[in-house]
């Protein structure tokens, strides 16, 4: 980056997943989580993110099938595990990005990065036949050079730095914790950018943890769903995007030139 260059503008993804989380507490078709998607981009969403989970416990086929068409013009991010079954419903519906993502079917979330150095062989033909299709291809990663290394060597064309631990370590207030998580996830981004590859960053974000991730100059997306989808019980989910959408911008105000 040029010594005076503003940094690169930060795209949110709104992750609608937790929308289908309360819909399918009933099993009926409200709340609808494309209508959260509509929502989200009139709020100021750069795309939208799901995940349709191998046990289908949020979104479901349909949703993707909704979703694929695009909402409000914005680019769909579609999170998979990487099985056959995932493969093929990407190839039907050729989102404009796949994440691949780590998935057991006990976890209550994504609860650690892929490992991208120990399954290279595994990945690889999905990562090949996904681009092959003009797809996108994240790794959703920790921080750890080693991860970085095996996403620029399975030719991955971003990765998503996972941003759980950090996010954790803030809400049990151990802030030592959190501040050296934070140093790692720096590091690693300029790290992943210094490879060529496209740095996002995700997972557990709030209004009181994205600043300083957005005021890391080479992270250029944030994927957020969780947290955006319970405030909105208390002040909306337009107004809980707009917050965010401040806070991310007030955190990268704050980048120094380089
Ligand atoms: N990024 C990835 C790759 C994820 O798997 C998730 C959770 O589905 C998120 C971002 C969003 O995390 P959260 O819902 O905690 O904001």
């Amino acid at each position: 980056m040029n010594a005076h260059a503003a940094p690169p503008y930060l795209r949110l993804g709104v992750n609608i997943d937790h929308v289908a989380t309360i819909r399918n507490a009933r099993g009926g078709k409200f709340p609808d989580p494309i209508r959260a998607a509509q929502m989200a981009v009139e709020a100021g969403a750069d795309g939208i993110t799901a995940h349709l989970r191998e046990d289908r416990r949020h979104i479901s086929d349909e949703d993707i099938d909704r979703l694929a068409a695009g909402v409000g013009g914005k680019p769909l991010n579609l999170e998979m595990a990487a099985t056959e079954e995932m493969l093929a419903i990407a190839l039907r519906h050729k989102p404009h990005a796949v994440c691949l993502v780590p998935e057991r079917r006990e976890e209550r979330t994504t609860e650690g990065g892929l490992d991208a150095a120990g399954g290279h062989n595994h990945l690889a033909p999905f990562v090949r036949q996904l681009q092959a299709a003009k797809i996108r291809v994240s790794l959703f990663i920790e921080a750890l050079p080693v991860q970085f290394q095996a996403a620029k060597s399975l030719g991955a064309n971003v990765v998503e730095i996972h941003t759980g631990a950090y996010c954790e370590a803030h809400a049990h207030e151990d802030f030592a914790a959190r501040d050296r998580i934070l140093e790692r996830i720096k590091k690693g981004a300029t790290e992943a950018a210094r490879l060529g590859l496209e740095v996002h960053a995700g997972h557990g974000l709030t209004f009181d943890t994205v600043k300083p991730i957005a005021a890391i100059s080479q992270i250029v997306e944030l994927n957020i769903g969780h947290f955006l989808v319970g405030e909105a019980i208390f002040i909306g989910l337009d107004v809980s995007i707009r917050r965010m959408r401040q806070l991310m911008d007030q955190g990268r105000s704050e980048v120094r030139p380089a």
